[in-house]
């Protein structure tokens, strides 16, 4: 196992009803900000809720956070709160509403221009605290310290983290996901089993417990997720949903074992450039990235096919490419296609998406950071 720090300071209200407690966590005398997206929270009445619940505090809104928050969005929030001299912030929502909220909380303390934060990784010295309330099973941004951030201007799409931005606490009802449309509910599950493959697929570290953890998540993604789409109202499989992508994406399964993330890194430029919702991208890239980097990750490739995928037949190649095969059709089954051409983006769109990692600087991405652009071309090929 390799050596790690393994900090993680969030606090998880779990369960139906934990709205009810959401003042007893917030400082008492808190001017807050609730932010939010496009109004899922209105329609489902977790908004009332949520001002039910914080009825002593002073309150007050920032809507319109959209998927894929923007820079431009996000800073009309920073101006509010800097007006209103805003003390705590609380994110309602998916991953977008919280990582916007991570964004905005570290932007109002900053001196300079915000954007600097993700353009030239700009020291943060100070951050608002924040709270969320999550809607949607996905990113693990409610127990994680990292955001991704879009500014349309300029097509960039870029993270940053920090720990002062990690979320102070997480309300995760299982019952507020009830309402997630399919696509949303087919798109976390294939966020947070690509989250798990980038911490696992690599290579061996003798780091047992990680991987049996990470194959448990693996194995609960495939088990239940097909589940949360036939029955949207079940309880347990929707819990179980919302804390294994917590569990994929909060610092336990990636600490003492080497992290991936080339494929998140291929799939942003998709989104910035074609629109492709953040999951969409990892179904299109993960496959073909697996198949142009088997020789590298072989050995987990073949400990993936038989402990997640039960591939016991053929020789090693054969089990390879079965264990590949298994995963786009994971994706497919939950119906979320696996081709660029099944998103209308033809070959020819490819040196753009090149020339977009190159501005980004992703020339030596994977776990040996040695994953070139030419492997980034042959993979978006590949997903042709
Ligand atoms: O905006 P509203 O009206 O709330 O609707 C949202 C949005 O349209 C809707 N929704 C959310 N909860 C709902 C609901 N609709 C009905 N009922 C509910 N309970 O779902 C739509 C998508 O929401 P969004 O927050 O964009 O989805 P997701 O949670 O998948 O977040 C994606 C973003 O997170 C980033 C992605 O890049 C992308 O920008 N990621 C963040 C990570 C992190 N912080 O660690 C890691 C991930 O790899 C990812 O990159
Ligand atoms: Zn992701």
């Amino acid at each position: 196992m390799q050596n790690f720090t393994f900090y993680n300071p969030t606090r998880i209200l779990f369960g139906a009803g934990r709205i009810a407690n959401l003042a007893r966590e917030v400082p008492s005398g808190a001017r807050v900000l609730i932010t939010y997206g496009g109004g899922s929270i209105v329609r489902a009445g977790t908004l009332a809720e949520v001002r039910n619940a914080l009825k002593d505090f002073t309150l007050f809104e920032f809507a319109g956070i959209e998927p894929n928050p923007s820079y431009e969005t996000l800073m009309q929030a920073v101006e509010l709160a800097r007006r209103e001299r805003i003390d705590f912030l609380l994110a309602v929502g998916g991953g977008s509403v919280i990582d916007g909220t991570k964004f905005i909380a570290a932007a109002i303390p900053f001196t300079g221009d915000p954007w600097n934060i993700l353009a030239k990784r700009a020291r943060i010295v100070s951050a608002v605290p924040f709270g969320s309330v999550l809607t949607l099973p996905a990113t693990g941004s409610e127990m994680n310290n990292g955001a991704v951030i879009t500014r349309r201007a300029s097509n960039d799409k870029l993270a940053f983290m920090h720990d002062l931005l990690f979320p102070r606490f997480s309300v995760l009802d299982p019952t507020k996901t009830y309402t997630l449309p399919p696509r949303q509910v087919a798109n976390g599950v294939v966020d947070a089993f690509v989250h798990v493959i980038e911490q696992y697929l690599t290579y061996p570290a003798d780091a047992k417990v990680q991987d049996r953890f990470a194959e448990g998540l693996l194995l609960t993604l495939i088990e239940d997720g097909p589940k949360a789409l036939q029955e949207p109202e079940n309880y347990a499989v929707r819990g179980t949903l919302m804390w294994t992508a917590t569990l994929a994406l909060n610092g336990l399964i990636g600490a003492g074992v080497p992290n991936d993330w080339a494929t998140h890194m291929l799939g942003h430029e998709l989104t910035v450039l074609h629109g492709l919702d953040h999951a969409q991208t990892l179904a299109v890239v993960l496959p073909a990235m697996l198949h142009e980097r088997r020789s590298e990750k072989r050995d987990k490739l073949l400990q993936y096919a038989e402990r997640v995928w039960e591939l016991r037949e053929g020789d090693e190649e054969e089990r390879i490419d079965q264990a590949i095969a298994c995963t786009r059709q994971f994706f497919e089954s939950l119906h979320v296609p696996t081709r660029l051409s099944d998103y209308g983006i033809k070959k020819d769109a490819i040196p753009a998406l090149v020339a977009q990692l190159k501005r980004h600087g992703m020339v030596a991405l994977g776990e040996h950071n040695n994953f070139s652009l030419d492997g980034s071309r042959r993979v978006y090929e590949l997903a042709a």
